[in-house]
């Protein structure tokens, strides 16, 4: 905020907007290392890797960001495995999740060293056994065991419970581990939970970690010792009046929980290292009074940002150069031709045609749940560093989008 014009670290987000075009994310590096070096800085004392989960945003300047900083990574595909290895990152200290790893993936991230793999059915268990066997290697692996606590978030980002599709169930673990250790292809490193996704408590990771240390506690009574036990993602971020769990609170369990443990901590945040660190930028193409609701069409829509869309979320606006007068309640949409394709719903806003807007907190399942919907070609990414702005990746083109397809012969 300069004279109440918004900005990236001090850059004018109007001087990104105009040398750059719209729709555009502005990320900033310093706010990215920032919340790495609070998350890590909170845990000092306890030994933790933190493995980023790139799913929320893996474009490579964020991926390497994090990479010198020491952070590991969170990889859900093979896609995602190559981003982390484009960067030079280590995969020895990343692990590999996801319900659906294919035998192509699982093949790749052995060869490329992967450190561990968070197994989430017996089916994959077999089939990862069978892969690393057939190369004469051993997989280190994690059980993703579902402890069945209620995260209390949005439905769709909740995963803990017993009738997700993720995990083991947690009565079944203990089985399936023991079948693992008869499994020559796999080694037994550590043991996994993710809950679900935007969790401003800390009740249901406390109540869902005890399910699984007291898990970790049968396992070694049967000599099945673990080297790490990892606590999964889901910390939230406050977009509207959440009110998020304090770093220093998540450790302060994170202590309390390890006391006295050997196994080593892991964790897999995503949102709450990037979403903050991002804006949208975007400008107001035409404004369109009517006699229910007042729209303000914008060149940015649900193919850049699904979120609104997809769960209904609320993100913050605000114009980058504020007007005065008396502000109107404007729904901020999309030029995509379908209803569900809005920014935001009934926000007071003085707006002109051409004015900028800036949607906060979209550096995280912004750009990276993106779309060509519409053959819209994706928006480009800055990010900010020491008061420069870099392009770390262009604007899509129209043909950029149709480069891989081609017609028919003529015959
Ligand atoms: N680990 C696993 C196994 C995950 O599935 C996820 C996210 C994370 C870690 C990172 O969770 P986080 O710290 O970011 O909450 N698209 C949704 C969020 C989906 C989360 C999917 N899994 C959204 O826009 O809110």
């Amino acid at each position: 905020m300069r004279g109440g014009e918004l900005g990236v670290d001090g850059l004018p987000l109007a001087e990104i907007a105009a040398r750059h075009g719209t729709p555009c994310y502005v990320y900033s590096r310093r706010a990215l290392e920032e919340a790495y070096r609070a998350l890590d800085a909170s845990l000092a004392g306890v030994p933790h890797l933190v493995c980023y989960a790139m799913k929320a945003n893996a474009n490579l300047a964020i991926l390497d960001v994090f990479a010198r900083l020491g952070s590991g990574f969170d990889i859900g595909s093979g896609g995602e495995l190559a981003r982390a290895l484009a960067v030079g990152a280590d995969p020895r200290r990343s692990v590999f999740s996801g319900v659906g790893k294919s035998a192509a993936e699982l093949r790749q991230a052995l060869d490329a060293g992967i450190g561990c793999f968070n197994v989430e059915s017996a089916a994959e268990l077999e089939r990862l056994d069978a892969v690393a066997r057939a190369s004469a290697r051993r997989a280190p692996v994690s059980l993703r065991v579902n402890p069945d606590v209620d995260p209390r978030t949005h439905p769709y980002i909740s995963t803990g419970l017993k009738e997700s599709k993720f995990g083991i169930a947690f009565d079944d673990a203990l089985a399936l581990y023991r079948r693992a250790r008869s499994m020559t292809g796999i080694e037994i490193v550590g043991i996994d939970m993710h809950i679900g996704s935007q969790i401003t408590e800390l009740a249901p990771y406390a109540e869902a970690a005890r399910k699984v240390f007291a898990l970790c506690d049968a396992l070694a009574a049967e000599g099945i010792a673990l080297d790490h036990v990892d606590l999964g993602g889901g910390l939230g971020i406050r977009y509207r009046d959440e009110t998020p769990v304090p770093f220093p609170e998540y450790a302060a369990m994170v202590r309390e929980l390890f006391a006295g443990r050997r196994e080593r901590l892991v964790l897999e945040p995503g949102r709450r290292l990037v979403a903050e660190a991002g804006v949208l930028l975007t400008r107001v193409e035409y404004l369109k009074p009517g006699p229910v609701r007042h729209y303000a069409i914008v060149d940015a829509a649900m193919n850049d940002l699904v979120r609104p869309a997809l769960y209904d979320a609320w993100h913050p606006v605000a114009p980058v150069r504020p007007r005065p007068g008396t502000p109107m309640r404007w729904d901020l949409v999309g030029p995509v031709c379908e209803s569900a394709d809005f920014l935001a719903h009934d926000r007071d806003l003085v707006l002109e045609a051409g004015d900028l807007i800036a949607i906060g907190a979209a550096g995280a399942y912004a750009m990276s749940m993106s779309s060509n919907y519409n053959a819209r070609p994706r928006a480009c990414e800055v990010m900010v560093d020491r008061g420069v702005a870099h392009v770390v990746r262009r604007r899509e083109t129209a043909a950029d989008l149709y480069a891989l397809e081609s017609p028919l012969p003529r015959s």
